[in-house]
């Protein structure tokens, strides 16, 4: 390779991406698109983003700001205005109380926020406690802000919440957070405020940090909305990162937030002096008419969600080789467990692509303790979830036959 008129031999990256793989479902996402190009209609069930479009006062928000020439760089924690919003939605939906000044700063995206915070509070070696299956990017991010990710297996009965006598045992004095994440990605689990109340109440005993990825935290169709934060002593070690990606159809405009005490606000401030600098002007003012405008929007999004989950539920129990070990209260993700021999579960997402033009993420894309299940994201029409779940009960049969 020629770089500046040099012939480079050992292109070599830094030795700290050795572990960060391209993500899993990358690959199956790639593979549905060309089955697409080549004319074969796939259901996408391996997307984790919502499929509406964004509300319209949002879009005519941002669309008023280029047009008002509102498109130079903004303070490095957000526009106050839309901290301002912000602390006003946690407020009126959580009965939370944050300073936009001192206590939020906007990220792009859920994401950013939690590799903020990670970055923020993390020492070289600082343990952190994740769930197994969990969302991707999380192990990773403890990883590159230099803290170890010691993962902890789910209980599907118990809303797929940590096994806390295992959270106990690996309870460390190297141990800095827990991370929380409920409505949970891959599993859809809705933890229950005294499942929220145990975790907290270890936390404080260890005097470590919480951090509450809530992503979800509008797609909860039955169990618990509270935060831990709004416990009593809690808020001080309860780090919220929030997005308004799910919320509302927003994934493409790169959206979040962490709201925390001062300090960890503080840290992250000085990261995205050096890291973002600052966030889209427009995407911002969109969002601030998401967050201060009508949330009818959101309601209608969440119910759809909510109809689509009950269809999921409906006709999963009547496919063969599939079993749903907990209940998908939140979110739009199911984790259906394979129940066929001789198969292992990357075969078995691969056959219901290859074959019944399906696209599912095998469930070792989310950690070891995903291995054999797949995860089916419902963020599809109502008609195509539908049309997707009779193909994979065809596809399981005739896999349950070659399998036996
Ligand atoms: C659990 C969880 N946290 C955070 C995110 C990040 O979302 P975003 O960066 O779009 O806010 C996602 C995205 O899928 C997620 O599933």
């Amino acid at each position: 390779m020629m770089v500046g008129g040099l012939a480079v031999t050992n292109v070599t990256v830094a030795e700290r991406l050795n572990p960060i793989p391209f993500a899993g479902i990358r690959k199956v996402f790639e593979k549905a698109n060309q089955l697409e190009a080549s004319g074969q209609k796939v259901i996408h069930f391996e997307i984790g983003r919502p499929d509406f479009d964004t509300p319209a006062h949002i879009k005519a928000a941002a669309k008023l700001a280029l047009d008002q020439g509102l498109v130079h760089y903004t303070p490095n924690s957000g526009l106050p205005a839309l901290r301002q919003a912000l602390a006003g939605r946690l407020n009126a939906d959580k009965g939370l109380t944050y300073s936009p000044d001192t206590e939020i700063i906007m990220t792009a995206g859920g994401q950013e926020a939690l590799y903020l915070s990670f970055l923020s509070i993390l020492n070289e070696g600082d343990e952190v406690i994740l769930p197994d299956p969990c969302f991707g990017p999380f192990p990773l991010a403890v990883r590159l802000a230099g803290g170890v990710p010691v993962k902890i297996g789910l209980q599907p009965q118990q809303n797929y919440c940590y096994d806390f006598a295992a959270v106990k045992k690996a309870l460390s004095p190297k141990t800095k957070a827990i991370v929380v994440n409920s409505p949970h990605n891959p599993t859809g689990g809705v933890w229950s405020e005294d499942q929220l109340k145990t975790v907290a109440a270890l936390a404080t005993e260890r005097g470590i940090w919480l951090i509450c990825d809530d992503a979800y935290d509008n797609l909860v169709y039955e169990g618990c909305r509270v935060s831990p934060a709004g416990f009593a002593g809690l808020r001080e070690r309860t780090i919220l990162c929030g997005s308004l990606s799910k919320t509302y159809a927003m994934t493409g405009w790169r959206i979040g937030y962490i709201a925390a005490a001062e300090p960890v606000i503080n840290a992250a401030i000085r990261l995205q002096q050096n890291i973002m600098l600052s966030l889209c002007s427009f995407a911002q003012y969109g969002a601030m008419a998401g967050l201060a405008g009508p949330q009818d929007c959101v309601r209608t999004m969440a119910g759809e969600f909510a109809r689509r989950r009950n269809l999921v539920l409906a006709m999963i129990h009547d496919i063969p080789g599939l079993q749903l070990d907990g209940f998908p209260g939140g979110a739009f993700y199911a984790f259906p467990r394979i129940t066929l021999p001789n198969i292992t579960s990357a075969q078995v997402a691969d056959y219901l692509l290859d074959h019944a033009g399906v696209a599912v993420v095998d469930g070792l894309a989310f950690g070891e303790k995903g291995n054999g299940h797949f995860r089916l994201s419902y963020a599809v029409a109502y008609e195509d979830c539908r049309e997707g779940l009779e193909r994979i009960a065809e596809a399981m049969k005739t896999l349950a036959q070659k399998c036996s």
